[in-house]
């Protein structure tokens, strides 16, 4: 029997990159927050070994480059499992598209395989294993909001935002991460002297979520999320990927002011892109919006942020 798991995007509420590290990495630091658009990952055991990736998308490679191939050769191994591992992705949100589809999609591997097997992994080696594929991984492990800090894998639960509406728009612009980070590390070279992006990052990312999480009292869901909104933008929470994919993609930038001039009280790009998001007060007004740049030939979907409990309780 084939075990289906839905596997959820995530956004980015700032993102603040900071030193290139030894090991190649980036220090960063960000808010991530899983949303309702998602993939469908099943995975069935058979008889046999080796693993088998179907999906229907072109553009998802089907060998051992694929997220979800590293995860089954790992996670059946430290379960000391035998058979053959079969994984359909039924794709529906974007390649490339800075939601962490990958990412997602390697986690729902994880969660798939061990239902399968009646078995799970001690909550440390699940980490171990998520951190050894990919940065954003781990996170998926958390799901709701979520404070990324070392290069990303280091996460811990935030209390959760409340649920907002939103609408992600899917420009077919593909980003490339690494080649992201290495424009940023070409026009830091120009900036010496700026002032450290950690301690701004911690600065302003205190400032929206201690008044957010902790000092806002508890009111009609309407006004809370109008509050934090309204916070996010005072406490000048910023993606630093913007600066250099939207010079790279002009587009992508225009997108982001589509969606603040159609209602959004909060609009960026989610990672490196090429996702745009915008956050908003009500539903109505996303759904708007999401009409709006539909019409105007950009790919949109209005949706809505993820609880953690909710997260959980929708797999
Ligand atoms: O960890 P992940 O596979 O997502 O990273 C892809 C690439 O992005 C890395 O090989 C690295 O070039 C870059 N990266 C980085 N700093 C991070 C995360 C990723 O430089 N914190």
């Amino acid at each position: 029997m084939p075990i289906a798991v839905r596997s959820f995007a995530k956004i980015n509420v700032g993102l603040y990159i900071g030193e290139r590290r030894p090991s190649g990495f980036h220090a960063l630091r960000t808010v991530y927050q899983t949303i309702a658009l998602h993939d469908l990952v099943s995975v069935t055991l058979g008889r046999g070994a080796g693993i088998e990736i179907h999906c229907a998308d072109p553009r998802v490679p089907r060998d051992e480059s694929n997220t979800c191939w590293r995860m089954a050769v790992r996670v059946m191994k430290a379960l000391r499992a035998r058979g053959r591992v079969v994984i359909r992705i039924d794709k529906r949100l974007p390649v490339q598209g800075g939601l962490g589809a990958a990412s997602s999609n390697a986690v729902a591997t994880l969660l798939a395989v061990e239902r399968a097997l009646k078995k799970r992994l001690h909550p440390e080696q699940r980490w171990e294993l998520a951190a050894e594929i990919g940065s954003d991984l781990p996170l998926f492990l958390v799901g709701g909001t979520v404070l990324g800090a070392g290069r990303g894998e280091a996460v811990f639960p935030l209390p959760d935002l409340p649920p907002l509406p939103m609408v992600v728009a899917t420009p077919t612009v593909a980003v490339s991460t690494p080649a992201a980070f290495e424009a940023w590390d070409r026009a830091q070279l120009t900036l010496a002297g700026a002032p450290s992006r950690m301690d701004r990052a911690s600065r302003a990312l205190f400032a929206w979520l201690a008044g957010s999480l902790s000092g806002v009292p508890a009111g009609k869901s309407g006004d809370r999320a109008e509050t934090l909104l309204l916070d996010l933008v005072r406490a000048g929470i910023e993606n630093d990927f913007e600066d250099v994919v939207f010079h790279e993609h002009p587009e992508l930038r225009e997108v982001k002011r589509v969606l603040e001039r159609a209602g959004a009280k909060y609009a960026s790009l989610s990672g490196s892109g090429s996702a745009v998001y915008g956050l908003f007060a009500a539903r109505r007004p996303a759904q708007e919006a999401a009409a709006r740049l539909t019409r105007q030939g950009i790919a949109a979907q209005a949706t809505r942020t993820l609880t953690r409990a909710e997260y959980w309780a929708n797999l």
